[in-house]
């Protein structure tokens, strides 16, 4: 969502900031733009509904020359996704060009004002109103940008990351952020600005993670600024190590990089549970509970607040962390929690689960619950994101940077870490057993080979796949740990193929759903050896009976569902509480073919982004 590029230093800057544009493609986005001043002062601003491939091919033959500049991919909140719409947006008299994530909330009232003293306004957007007032205090004040960026932050509600330059002034960059995410990359002699660290990498591994309410002048060569917008207290710069490489940002032979991110998920489950499980098996090492354990041993409850796939993650954590720490658990939409008037002590532990940790939703929810004295835990992905920085605590997936929009290696990381979480707390607080430690840590051991053997499942999916291309709906039923897994593989497959797809219990599709099942209705039933396994065999037999077509995913070796199923496709044993992590991979794959066999683009699906940085 929104992605924002900037560079100050010796290179063509046109150069650096189009691969920082393509790198942030997977963020999701439906115009983009650019602008470049020349040492002489002159700004250049060129912008294209579409890709950043539209942009360079509208620029040929334009002069891009110019050694700093900005740019920007728009997801389109305020107006069409159009030219004019797009960023930069450029102030009336042409002085000022900007670029913005986030949303202007006050823009209404602040866009009256600006027209009663005699502004127009061009676009549809927010940002325009942002940088036309940055404009209108520079012209009443006589001020250098820094200050009027500052003056009109001030009167600025809503949430923002900003990247300014000034016509006639090619020796300075402004940036700012309040609730969006901006990186600073220091170079020799050069700065790198970003809306998350991947444009930076191979050229810079020295990054600043810009703070709420923190803005930062930016001069040559490479002098930083960095200053609080509410107390205008100057800090030094908090320089971190980025370990992020190119080879991670590639997709390294495979055709797109949601395939490659499936296909890493042996390698990103040995990565996540690396460090984390003692050698003789027996116990759990998460250093975030370990150093907190008296507030894990007096909680009362837990709950988690999530988004989309991380919402069905927690949905299975609930489960685990149920079973193996005796501890009420609820999981709630972040968007949900946040205006939900939840009632929260300081005897709760609220878990935020996020891939990118920059979710709008569940950084609000993560605010809401520390202001009521509840301990909030992270599980993220992105190191260094904003929600690992606003959590008393947490632990990182480490399953890599995911590029593709739609989330797989980073749900079965999720997965992972709730289970290693709920060995931990349960282990500390004495709810589960030995036996029940190394049997779940020895299935987690294995999970990449397990995962490897699902993954050669891959050619009979792709064929399946093929037969199901006609369908406009589908429906999945798993009961258990696996009614999220049927949510997520629904999800999956809508997010991708924009085929209509639902998640159910399979024991309340005869409440209603079982009404849509005919002889054209794919009906995916999740169905491994577990405890539920006879019951899901029964909700087969009512699918069959109404002439449903019937894909099974089931444990190796089940004979009776062989017999009823259409389409079997069999999984490894693992402990139950593991299935998910099995069942989504196969899920994965079917959702991909059928979207590639439509001539679906799987990793920048419409209207998707990759962090929602919006509410
Ligand atoms: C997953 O495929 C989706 N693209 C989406 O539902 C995502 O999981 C959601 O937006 C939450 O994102 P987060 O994990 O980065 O917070």
């Amino acid at each position: 969502m929104c992605g924002i590029v900037g560079y100050i230093g010796h290179r063509q800057a046109y150069d650096v900031l189009m691969k920082g544009l393509h790198r942030l493609e997977y963020r999701g986005y439906d115009s983009a733009g650019i602008a470049l001043m020349k040492e002489d002062g002159k700004l250049n601003v060129y912008k294209s509904k579409g890709r950043v491939a539209d942009l360079e091919a509208k620029v040929v033959g334009c002069d891009v020359g110019g050694s700093i500049g900005i740019a920007h991919t728009r997801w389109a909140t305020h107006g069409e996704p159009c030219d004019r719409n797009a960023h930069p947006q450029v102030s009336q008299s042409g002085r000022i060009a900007l670029v913005h994530n986030g949303t202007i909330e006050n823009y209404a009232v602040l866009k009256a004002a600006l027209a009663q003293r005699g502004y127009a306004f061009a676009s549809d957007t927010d940002t325009e109103v942002l940088v036309q007032l940055v404009d209108y205090i520079q012209t009443v004040n006589g001020c250098s940008l820094m200050d009027a960026v500052k003056e009109a932050l001030a009167q600025v509600e809503g949430a923002y990351a900003i990247a300014v330059v000034e016509r006639g002034n090619p020796d300075t960059l402004i940036v700012a952020r309040k609730s969006s995410p901006l990186v600073i990359g220091v170079g020799v002699g050069e700065i790198f600005i970003a809306s998350d660290a991947t444009p930076m990498v191979g050229y810079t591994d020295r990054v600043i993670y810009l703070k709420d309410n923190e803005v930062a002048e930016i001069t040559r060569p490479s002098n930083l600024k960095i200053q609080s917008l509410e107390s205008g207290k100057t800090s030094a710069p908090d320089i971190q190590t980025l370990r992020m490489s190119v080879e991670q940002l590639e997709k390294g032979g495979y055709e797109t990089f949601m395939l490659k991110e499936i296909f890493e998920q042996p390698h990103t489950l040995r990565d996540c549970i690396r460090g984390r499980i003692a050698d003789d098996g027996q116990r759990v090492v998460l250093s975030g509970v370990l150093e907190n354990r008296d507030r894990f041993l007096q909680a009362r409850r837990m709950i988690i607040v999530a988004c989309g796939t991380s919402w069905h993650a927690g949905l299975i954590g609930k489960r685990i962390i149920q079973e193996l720490c005796c501890l009420p658990v609820e999981v709630e939409y972040a968007s949900e929690f946040r205006y939900g008037h939840p009632q929260i002590t300081d005897k709760d532990i609220v878990v935020a689960l996020s891939q990118s940790g920059e979710t709008a939703d569940t950084l609000a929810a993560i605010q809401l619950a520390k202001s009521k004295g509840a301990f909030v835990y992270g599980i993220c992905n992105v190191v260094g994101a904003s929600i690992p920085r606003n959590t008393d605590s947490g632990t990182y997936i480490h399953v890599g940077p995911e590029i593709g929009v739609a989330s797989t290696k980073a749900f079965t990381g999720q997965v992972a870490v709730l289970a290693l979480l709920a060995l931990c707390v349960g282990q500390e607080r004495g709810t589960v057993g030995r036996d029940t430690i190394c049997c779940i840590t020895r299935a987690m051991r294995q999970m990449p080979e397990i995962i490897q053997a699902v993954l050669g499942l891959d050619p009979v999916i792709r064929e399946l796949s093929r037969t199901f291309t006609y369908a406009r709906n589908f429906l999945y039923l798993g009961r258990g740990y696996n009614y999220p897994t049927a949510l997520e593989g629904a999800l999956k497959l809508k997010e991708i193929s924009y085929i209509h797809a639902e998640g159910y219990p399979a024991a309340e599709m005869k409440h209603g759903p079982i009404a849509l099942i005919d002889h054209e209705m794919p009906v995916v039933v999740i169905a491994p050896d577990d405890s539920l396994h006879d019951k899901v065999v029964n909700n087969i037999r009512q699918v069959k009976s109404r002439g449903g077509l019937v894909i099974a995913l089931v444990t190796q070796g089940d004979a009776s569902i062989r017999e009823m199923a259409d389409y079997c496709l069999e999984m490894p044993k693992v402990p139950e509480c593991l299935t998910p992590i099995v069942a989504s991979v196969p899920l994965q794959l079917l959702a991909y073919h059928i979207a590639r066999i439509k001539g679906k683009d799987v990793d920048r699906p419409r209207n998707l982004a990759k962090s929602v940085t919006v509410e």
